[in-house]
Protein backbone atom coordinates (compact mmCIF):
# COMPACT_ATOMS: atom_id res chain seq x y z
CA UNK A 1 0.00 0.00 0.00
CA UNK A 2 1.14 3.36 -0.29
CA UNK A 3 2.34 5.53 2.12
CA UNK A 4 0.54 8.36 3.55
CA UNK A 5 1.53 11.90 2.57
CA UNK A 6 1.53 15.17 4.64
CA UNK A 7 2.11 18.44 2.94
CA UNK A 8 2.26 21.27 5.59
CA UNK A 9 2.26 24.99 5.34
CA UNK A 10 1.30 24.98 1.30
CA UNK A 11 0.54 28.25 -0.77
CA UNK A 12 -2.68 26.34 -3.06
CA UNK A 13 -3.56 27.52 -6.04
CA UNK A 14 -6.88 25.86 -6.64
CA UNK A 15 -10.47 26.53 -8.26
CA UNK A 16 -9.60 30.07 -9.09
CA UNK A 17 -7.70 30.72 -5.69
CA UNK A 18 -4.78 30.96 -3.85
CA UNK A 19 -4.64 30.01 0.14
CA UNK A 20 -2.25 28.91 2.62
CA UNK A 21 -3.40 24.86 4.09
CA UNK A 22 -2.21 21.49 4.55
CA UNK A 23 -3.32 18.37 2.24
CA UNK A 24 -3.16 14.85 3.73
CA UNK A 25 -2.96 11.85 1.47
CA UNK A 26 -3.69 8.23 1.94
CA UNK A 27 -4.58 5.12 -0.46
CA UNK A 28 -3.80 7.17 -3.53
CA UNK A 29 -6.44 10.08 -2.83
CA UNK A 30 -6.47 13.88 -0.76
CA UNK A 31 -8.05 12.61 2.27
CA UNK A 32 -8.10 16.19 3.84
CA UNK A 33 -7.63 19.92 2.93
CA UNK A 34 -7.63 21.85 5.68
CA UNK A 35 -5.83 25.01 7.08
CA UNK A 36 -3.50 23.35 10.09
CA UNK A 37 -3.07 19.91 9.64
CA UNK A 38 0.02 19.79 12.05
CA UNK A 39 -1.26 16.93 14.39
CA UNK A 40 -1.97 14.57 11.68
CA UNK A 41 0.41 11.84 11.63
CA UNK A 42 1.33 10.46 8.31
CA UNK A 43 4.45 7.95 6.74
CA UNK A 44 5.97 11.46 4.94
CA UNK A 45 5.65 14.72 5.89
CA UNK A 46 6.67 17.54 3.32
CA UNK A 47 7.11 21.15 4.61
CA UNK A 48 6.17 22.97 1.36
CA UNK A 49 6.86 26.48 3.33
CA UNK A 50 7.43 28.63 0.68
CA UNK A 51 6.43 26.63 -2.36
CA UNK A 52 3.25 26.28 -3.95
CA UNK A 53 1.05 23.57 -4.44
CA UNK A 54 -0.91 22.99 -7.77
CA UNK A 55 -3.23 20.48 -9.17
CA UNK A 56 -0.79 18.40 -11.58
CA UNK A 57 -0.98 19.18 -14.68
CA UNK A 58 -3.06 17.04 -17.37
CA UNK A 59 -0.91 17.49 -20.74
CA UNK A 60 -3.75 16.74 -23.63
CA UNK A 61 -0.94 16.05 -26.38
CA UNK A 62 2.03 14.11 -26.21
CA UNK A 63 3.96 11.56 -28.42
CA UNK A 64 5.41 9.19 -26.60
CA UNK A 65 6.64 7.01 -29.50
CA UNK A 66 6.20 3.80 -28.04
CA UNK A 67 5.53 1.25 -29.82
CA UNK A 68 7.27 1.35 -32.98
CA UNK A 69 9.58 4.41 -32.40
CA UNK A 70 11.32 3.63 -29.52
CA UNK A 71 15.05 5.39 -30.56
CA UNK A 72 12.88 8.54 -29.96
CA UNK A 73 11.45 7.66 -26.63
CA UNK A 74 9.17 5.71 -25.26
CA UNK A 75 6.60 5.74 -22.29
CA UNK A 76 8.53 5.13 -19.45
CA UNK A 77 11.21 7.51 -20.78
CA UNK A 78 9.04 10.12 -21.76
CA UNK A 79 6.96 10.09 -18.59
CA UNK A 80 9.67 10.24 -16.76
CA UNK A 81 10.15 13.38 -18.30
CA UNK A 82 6.61 14.12 -17.84
CA UNK A 83 6.36 13.79 -13.74
CA UNK A 84 9.92 16.05 -13.43
CA UNK A 85 7.85 18.27 -15.34
CA UNK A 86 4.79 18.84 -12.63
CA UNK A 87 2.74 16.29 -15.48
CA UNK A 88 0.53 14.19 -13.48
CA UNK A 89 -1.56 12.97 -16.34
CA UNK A 90 -0.83 12.03 -20.43
CA UNK A 91 -3.14 11.66 -23.32
CA UNK A 92 -0.99 10.28 -25.98
CA UNK A 93 -1.23 10.36 -29.98
CA UNK A 94 -1.62 7.38 -31.90
CA UNK A 95 1.09 7.81 -34.39
CA UNK A 96 3.03 5.59 -33.30
CA UNK A 97 4.11 2.57 -35.45
CA UNK A 98 1.85 0.35 -35.29
CA UNK A 99 -0.24 3.25 -35.54
CA UNK A 100 -3.84 3.20 -32.54
CA UNK A 101 -5.76 2.81 -35.13
CA UNK A 102 -7.74 -0.14 -34.46
CA UNK A 103 -8.55 -1.85 -31.57
CA UNK A 104 -5.91 -4.30 -30.72
CA UNK A 105 -3.31 -1.07 -30.75
CA UNK A 106 -5.38 0.72 -28.35
CA UNK A 107 -5.05 -1.92 -26.18
CA UNK A 108 -1.94 -3.12 -26.55
CA UNK A 109 -0.82 0.93 -25.91
CA UNK A 110 -3.00 0.64 -22.59
CA UNK A 111 -1.05 -2.48 -21.63
CA UNK A 112 2.31 -1.19 -21.56
CA UNK A 113 1.18 2.29 -19.91
CA UNK A 114 -0.53 -0.24 -17.07
CA UNK A 115 3.72 -1.39 -16.77
CA UNK A 116 6.02 1.33 -17.05
CA UNK A 117 3.89 4.81 -16.98
CA UNK A 118 5.29 7.20 -14.65
CA UNK A 119 2.38 9.22 -15.26
CA UNK A 120 -1.73 8.36 -15.36
CA UNK A 121 -2.49 7.98 -19.00
CA UNK A 122 -5.15 7.81 -21.53
CA UNK A 123 -4.51 7.22 -25.27
CA UNK A 124 -6.20 8.80 -28.73
CA UNK A 125 -7.72 6.78 -31.09
CA UNK A 126 -6.66 7.37 -34.61
CA UNK A 127 -8.85 8.51 -37.63
CA UNK A 128 -7.64 7.60 -41.20
CA UNK A 129 -9.75 7.34 -44.25
CA UNK A 130 -10.74 3.65 -44.29
CA UNK A 131 -11.49 3.11 -40.32
CA UNK A 132 -15.17 4.81 -39.40
CA UNK A 133 -16.70 1.68 -38.34
CA UNK A 134 -13.38 1.26 -35.92
CA UNK A 135 -13.90 5.02 -34.15
CA UNK A 136 -17.38 4.28 -33.61
CA UNK A 137 -16.90 1.59 -31.72
CA UNK A 138 -14.50 3.52 -29.09
CA UNK A 139 -15.44 3.19 -25.47
CA UNK A 140 -15.89 6.50 -24.14
CA UNK A 141 -14.93 5.79 -20.53
CA UNK A 142 -11.64 4.85 -21.49
CA UNK A 143 -10.67 6.69 -24.74
CA UNK A 144 -9.99 9.91 -24.24
CA UNK A 145 -10.44 11.06 -28.04
CA UNK A 146 -10.13 10.30 -31.95
CA UNK A 147 -7.56 12.26 -33.53
CA UNK A 148 -7.62 13.39 -36.54
CA UNK A 149 -4.68 14.48 -38.45
CA UNK A 150 -6.36 16.80 -41.68
CA UNK A 151 -2.77 17.96 -42.12
CA UNK A 152 -0.20 15.75 -42.58
CA UNK A 153 2.39 15.67 -39.78
CA UNK A 154 4.78 12.73 -38.95
CA UNK A 155 3.57 9.58 -39.54
CA UNK A 156 1.29 9.12 -42.71
CA UNK A 157 -1.85 9.82 -40.85
CA UNK A 158 -3.53 12.43 -43.08
CA UNK A 159 -7.80 12.18 -43.35
CA UNK A 160 -8.38 13.89 -46.45
CA UNK A 161 -11.26 11.91 -47.68
CA UNK A 162 -13.69 14.39 -47.73
CA UNK A 163 -16.83 12.24 -46.94
CA UNK A 164 -14.42 10.41 -44.43
CA UNK A 165 -14.45 13.81 -42.64
CA UNK A 166 -18.27 13.99 -42.70
CA UNK A 167 -18.30 10.56 -41.14
CA UNK A 168 -16.20 11.21 -38.45
CA UNK A 169 -16.93 14.57 -37.40
CA UNK A 170 -21.00 13.57 -37.59
CA UNK A 171 -20.66 9.92 -35.96
CA UNK A 172 -17.20 9.80 -33.40
CA UNK A 173 -18.70 8.72 -30.31
CA UNK A 174 -16.22 11.15 -28.12
CA UNK A 175 -14.84 14.43 -28.81
CA UNK A 176 -12.71 15.11 -31.72
CA UNK A 177 -9.31 16.55 -31.45
CA UNK A 178 -7.67 17.82 -34.94
CA UNK A 179 -4.28 18.84 -35.79
CA UNK A 180 -5.49 21.78 -38.95
CA UNK A 181 -2.92 22.70 -41.53
CA UNK A 182 -4.02 22.36 -45.35
CA UNK A 183 -1.77 19.69 -47.03
CA UNK A 184 -1.93 20.88 -50.46
CA UNK A 185 -1.28 24.80 -49.48
CA UNK A 186 2.11 23.07 -47.52
CA UNK A 187 2.85 21.31 -50.73
CA UNK A 188 2.59 24.54 -52.62
CA UNK A 189 4.61 26.24 -50.19
CA UNK A 190 7.60 23.78 -50.36
CA UNK A 191 8.29 24.00 -54.28
CA UNK A 192 8.05 27.14 -54.07
CA UNK A 193 10.98 27.32 -50.96
CA UNK A 194 13.21 24.33 -52.34
CA UNK A 195 13.63 25.86 -56.06
CA UNK A 196 14.43 28.74 -54.14
CA UNK A 197 17.16 27.17 -51.89
CA UNK A 198 17.24 23.45 -52.85
CA UNK A 199 17.76 21.17 -49.48
CA UNK A 200 18.67 23.30 -47.27
CA UNK A 201 16.14 25.54 -46.79
CA UNK A 202 17.06 27.82 -43.99
CA UNK A 203 14.60 26.78 -40.98
CA UNK A 204 13.22 30.32 -40.44
CA UNK A 205 11.26 29.79 -43.14
CA UNK A 206 9.38 26.97 -41.69
CA UNK A 207 6.30 29.36 -40.92
CA UNK A 208 6.25 30.41 -44.80
CA UNK A 209 5.81 27.27 -45.80
CA UNK A 210 3.80 25.85 -42.69
CA UNK A 211 1.65 28.90 -43.47
CA UNK A 212 -0.88 30.64 -41.47
CA UNK A 213 -2.85 30.33 -44.45
CA UNK A 214 -2.62 26.58 -44.07
CA UNK A 215 -3.62 26.56 -40.87
CA UNK A 216 -6.28 28.97 -41.04
CA UNK A 217 -7.74 27.02 -43.70
CA UNK A 218 -8.23 23.97 -42.22
CA UNK A 219 -9.08 25.18 -38.75
CA UNK A 220 -11.94 27.21 -40.59
CA UNK A 221 -12.70 23.47 -42.66
CA UNK A 222 -12.89 22.14 -39.01
CA UNK A 223 -15.35 24.55 -36.82
CA UNK A 224 -17.70 24.73 -40.41
CA UNK A 225 -17.86 20.83 -40.02
CA UNK A 226 -18.12 20.61 -36.41
CA UNK A 227 -20.98 23.28 -36.01
CA UNK A 228 -22.79 21.94 -39.30
CA UNK A 229 -22.77 18.64 -37.73
CA UNK A 230 -22.69 19.08 -33.73
CA UNK A 231 -19.53 17.31 -33.39
CA UNK A 232 -17.50 18.14 -29.97
CA UNK A 233 -14.63 19.31 -31.53
CA UNK A 234 -11.45 20.30 -29.92
CA UNK A 235 -8.57 22.01 -32.28
CA UNK A 236 -5.10 20.98 -31.11
CA UNK A 237 -1.95 23.63 -31.13
CA UNK A 238 -3.44 26.80 -32.73
CA UNK A 239 -0.80 28.73 -33.62
CA UNK A 240 -2.48 31.93 -35.45
CA UNK A 241 -4.15 35.10 -34.37
CA UNK A 242 -6.47 34.61 -37.81
CA UNK A 243 -7.32 31.34 -36.32
CA UNK A 244 -8.39 32.65 -32.88
CA UNK A 245 -11.42 34.35 -34.92
CA UNK A 246 -13.22 31.07 -35.43
CA UNK A 247 -13.33 30.77 -31.51
CA UNK A 248 -15.48 31.78 -28.84
CA UNK A 249 -14.25 33.64 -25.00
CA UNK A 250 -15.10 32.27 -22.08
CA UNK A 251 -14.88 29.06 -19.76
CA UNK A 252 -14.81 25.54 -22.06
CA UNK A 253 -17.88 23.71 -20.21
CA UNK A 254 -20.79 24.73 -22.56
CA UNK A 255 -18.87 25.32 -25.60
CA UNK A 256 -19.20 21.97 -28.34
CA UNK A 257 -15.54 23.73 -30.26
CA UNK A 258 -12.93 24.01 -27.80
CA UNK A 259 -9.17 25.07 -28.51
CA UNK A 260 -5.40 24.08 -27.36
CA UNK A 261 -2.35 26.10 -27.17
CA UNK A 262 0.86 24.57 -26.92
CA UNK A 263 3.89 25.69 -24.39
CA UNK A 264 5.91 26.07 -27.25
CA UNK A 265 3.86 28.71 -29.07
CA UNK A 266 3.30 30.52 -25.81
CA UNK A 267 7.09 30.74 -25.84
CA UNK A 268 9.44 31.06 -29.01
CA UNK A 269 8.71 33.15 -32.26
CA UNK A 270 10.26 33.76 -35.67
CA UNK A 271 13.46 35.70 -34.66
CA UNK A 272 14.19 32.56 -32.14
CA UNK A 273 15.15 30.02 -35.36
CA UNK A 274 18.23 31.33 -36.21
CA UNK A 275 19.82 30.30 -33.10
CA UNK A 276 18.15 27.31 -32.07
CA UNK A 277 16.98 25.87 -36.77
CA UNK A 278 15.62 22.40 -36.30
CA UNK A 279 15.51 22.45 -32.55
CA UNK A 280 12.40 24.55 -33.05
CA UNK A 281 10.74 22.86 -36.07
CA UNK A 282 7.47 21.39 -35.51
CA UNK A 283 4.13 21.55 -36.71
CA UNK A 284 2.59 23.63 -36.94
CA UNK A 285 5.45 26.15 -37.44
CA UNK A 286 6.11 29.13 -34.79
CA UNK A 287 5.37 31.76 -35.91
CA UNK A 288 5.41 35.79 -35.37
CA UNK A 289 6.10 37.37 -32.24
CA UNK A 290 2.45 39.28 -33.02
CA UNK A 291 0.28 35.50 -33.07
CA UNK A 292 2.35 35.11 -29.95
CA UNK A 293 0.85 37.98 -28.05
CA UNK A 294 -2.62 37.00 -29.30
CA UNK A 295 -2.32 33.61 -28.18
CA UNK A 296 -1.35 34.99 -25.20
CA UNK A 297 -4.20 37.14 -24.74
CA UNK A 298 -6.59 34.16 -26.18
CA UNK A 299 -5.34 32.63 -23.13
CA UNK A 300 -6.88 34.84 -20.70
CA UNK A 301 -9.74 35.97 -22.52
CA UNK A 302 -10.62 32.12 -22.49
CA UNK A 303 -10.76 31.66 -26.76
CA UNK A 304 -7.99 29.22 -26.14
CA UNK A 305 -8.94 26.49 -23.42
CA UNK A 306 -6.17 24.38 -22.83
CA UNK A 307 -2.64 24.85 -22.66
CA UNK A 308 0.02 21.48 -23.66
CA UNK A 309 2.58 20.34 -24.88
CA UNK A 310 2.66 18.34 -28.12
CA UNK A 311 5.86 16.90 -26.62
CA UNK A 312 7.33 15.05 -29.75
CA UNK A 313 10.94 14.00 -29.33
CA UNK A 314 13.17 12.95 -32.18
CA UNK A 315 16.90 12.53 -32.03
CA UNK A 316 19.41 15.43 -31.64
CA UNK A 317 21.16 13.39 -34.96
CA UNK A 318 17.60 13.48 -36.81
CA UNK A 319 17.18 17.42 -35.57
CA UNK A 320 20.89 17.77 -37.16
CA UNK A 321 19.72 17.14 -40.48
CA UNK A 322 18.53 19.77 -43.45
CA UNK A 323 15.48 21.15 -43.37
CA UNK A 324 13.15 18.90 -45.49
CA UNK A 325 14.80 15.66 -43.54
CA UNK A 326 14.79 17.15 -40.11
CA UNK A 327 11.84 16.15 -38.75
CA UNK A 328 9.30 18.09 -37.01
CA UNK A 329 8.52 18.23 -33.12
CA UNK A 330 10.42 19.09 -29.53
CA UNK A 331 10.38 17.52 -26.52
CA UNK A 332 8.55 19.56 -23.94
CA UNK A 333 6.77 17.94 -20.78
CA UNK A 334 9.93 18.44 -18.76
CA UNK A 335 10.30 22.32 -18.94
CA UNK A 336 6.55 22.72 -20.20
CA UNK A 337 5.47 24.14 -16.63
CA UNK A 338 8.72 26.13 -16.00
CA UNK A 339 8.40 28.08 -19.16
CA UNK A 340 4.88 28.35 -18.21
CA UNK A 341 5.72 30.12 -15.11
CA UNK A 342 7.75 33.13 -16.83
CA UNK A 343 4.31 33.77 -17.88
CA UNK A 344 3.54 34.17 -14.35
CA UNK A 345 6.61 36.11 -13.53
CA UNK A 346 6.04 38.45 -16.59
CA UNK A 347 3.02 39.54 -15.41
CA UNK A 348 0.84 37.49 -18.52
CA UNK A 349 -0.49 35.02 -16.70
CA UNK A 350 -1.87 34.69 -12.87
CA UNK A 351 -0.71 31.52 -11.24
CA UNK A 352 -5.37 30.17 -11.09
CA UNK A 353 -5.22 31.13 -14.89
CA UNK A 354 -2.26 28.17 -15.16
CA UNK A 355 -4.26 26.13 -12.95
CA UNK A 356 -7.04 26.38 -14.96
CA UNK A 357 -5.49 25.90 -18.37
CA UNK A 358 -3.32 22.85 -17.67
CA UNK A 359 -5.57 20.89 -15.04
CA UNK A 360 -8.96 21.88 -14.29
CA UNK A 361 -10.27 22.83 -17.61
CA UNK A 362 -8.57 20.17 -19.29
CA UNK A 363 -9.98 17.89 -16.65
CA UNK A 364 -13.60 19.42 -17.22
CA UNK A 365 -13.14 19.36 -20.86
CA UNK A 366 -12.55 15.90 -21.12
CA UNK A 367 -14.74 14.55 -18.33
CA UNK A 368 -11.81 13.14 -16.71
CA UNK A 369 -13.01 11.67 -13.63
CA UNK A 370 -12.18 12.33 -9.91
CA UNK A 371 -8.61 14.68 -10.96
CA UNK A 372 -7.60 18.60 -12.06
CA UNK A 373 -8.55 19.59 -9.03
CA UNK A 374 -7.14 19.55 -5.15
CA UNK A 375 -9.96 18.19 -3.31
CA UNK A 376 -11.40 16.40 -0.46
CA UNK A 377 -11.99 12.41 -2.57
CA UNK A 378 -9.82 13.34 -5.33
CA UNK A 379 -6.78 11.29 -6.89
CA UNK A 380 -3.60 13.59 -5.23
CA UNK A 381 -2.28 14.60 -8.63
CA UNK A 382 0.09 17.14 -7.02
CA UNK A 383 2.50 19.80 -8.12
CA UNK A 384 5.25 21.47 -5.90
CA UNK A 385 6.68 24.27 -7.38
CA UNK A 386 9.34 26.95 -5.95
CA UNK A 387 8.88 30.27 -7.67
CA UNK A 388 12.11 31.75 -6.56
CA UNK A 389 14.37 28.72 -7.27
CA UNK A 390 15.67 29.03 -10.84
CA UNK A 391 16.51 26.56 -13.14
CA UNK A 392 19.14 26.41 -15.77
CA UNK A 393 18.14 23.99 -18.72
CA UNK A 394 21.33 21.58 -19.58
CA UNK A 395 21.96 18.60 -21.13
CA UNK A 396 23.03 16.71 -18.21
CA UNK A 397 19.68 16.61 -16.31
CA UNK A 398 17.31 15.70 -19.00
CA UNK A 399 14.56 13.15 -19.23
CA UNK A 400 13.38 12.29 -22.16
CA UNK A 401 15.61 9.62 -24.15
CA UNK A 402 16.36 12.08 -27.14
CA UNK A 403 18.78 14.07 -24.54
CA UNK A 404 17.59 17.38 -25.42
CA UNK A 405 15.89 20.67 -24.81
CA UNK A 406 14.53 23.22 -27.07
CA UNK A 407 15.04 25.25 -23.84
CA UNK A 408 18.72 24.73 -23.45
CA UNK A 409 20.89 27.71 -22.56
CA UNK A 410 18.42 29.38 -20.84
CA UNK A 411 17.53 29.93 -17.21
CA UNK A 412 14.35 29.86 -16.30
CA UNK A 413 12.66 31.00 -12.88
CA UNK A 414 10.96 28.39 -11.19
CA UNK A 415 11.51 25.21 -10.64
CA UNK A 416 9.72 21.85 -9.75
CA UNK A 417 10.27 21.02 -6.37
CA UNK A 418 8.40 17.31 -6.12
CA UNK A 419 5.49 15.93 -7.93
CA UNK A 420 3.26 13.24 -6.75
CA UNK A 421 0.86 10.97 -9.10
CA UNK A 422 -1.92 9.01 -8.27
CA UNK A 423 -0.79 9.55 -4.26
CA UNK A 424 2.48 8.16 -4.66
CA UNK A 425 5.82 10.45 -4.99
CA UNK A 426 6.84 10.53 -8.49
CA UNK A 427 9.59 13.46 -8.30
CA UNK A 428 11.44 14.99 -5.35
CA UNK A 429 14.95 16.27 -4.90
CA UNK A 430 16.05 16.24 -8.85
CA UNK A 431 15.35 12.34 -9.01
CA UNK A 432 12.17 10.17 -10.14
CA UNK A 433 10.99 7.75 -8.13
CA UNK A 434 11.21 4.40 -10.16
CA UNK A 435 8.66 2.79 -8.62
CA UNK A 436 5.90 5.08 -9.01
CA UNK A 437 3.30 3.88 -11.31
CA UNK A 438 0.39 6.10 -13.14
CA UNK A 439 -3.01 4.77 -13.58
CA UNK A 440 -5.49 4.99 -16.70
CA UNK A 441 -7.53 7.66 -16.68
CA UNK A 442 -11.65 6.94 -16.91
CA UNK A 443 -13.99 9.51 -18.39
CA UNK A 444 -17.84 10.28 -17.24
CA UNK A 445 -19.29 10.59 -20.30
O1 LIG B 1 5.72 18.85 -34.75
C1 LIG B 1 5.03 17.86 -34.68
N1 LIG B 1 5.54 16.66 -34.33
N2 LIG B 1 3.74 17.94 -34.98
C2 LIG B 1 2.96 16.85 -35.09
O2 LIG B 1 1.83 16.98 -35.43
C3 LIG B 1 3.52 15.51 -34.90
C4 LIG B 1 4.70 15.56 -34.05
C5 LIG B 1 5.48 14.28 -34.06
O3 LIG B 1 4.88 13.23 -33.86
O4 LIG B 1 6.68 14.33 -34.27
Amino acid sequence: MNPSILILNARIVNDGAISEGDVFIRQGRIDKLETDLTAQTADIRIDAAGKTLLPGLIDDQVHFREPGLTHKGDIASESQAAVAGGITSFMEMPNTSPTTTDHAALEDKLHRAAQTAHANYAFYFGATNTNLEAVKAVDPGRTCGIKVFMGASTGNMLVDDPEVLEGLFAEAPVLVATHCEDTPTIVANEDIFRSRFGEAVPFEHHPDIRSREACLKSSRLAVDLARRLGTRLHLLHLTTADELALLTAGPPDPKPITAEVCVHHLFFARSDYAARGARIKCNPAIKEASDRAALIQAVVDGRLDVIATDHAPHTADEKSLTYFKAPAGLPLVQHALPSLLEHYHDGHFSLPLIAEKTSHAVARLFAIEDRGYIREGYWADLVLVDLEKPLEVTRQRIWSKCGWSPFEGLTLRSSIDTTIVSGQIAYRDGRVKPNCRGQALTFKR
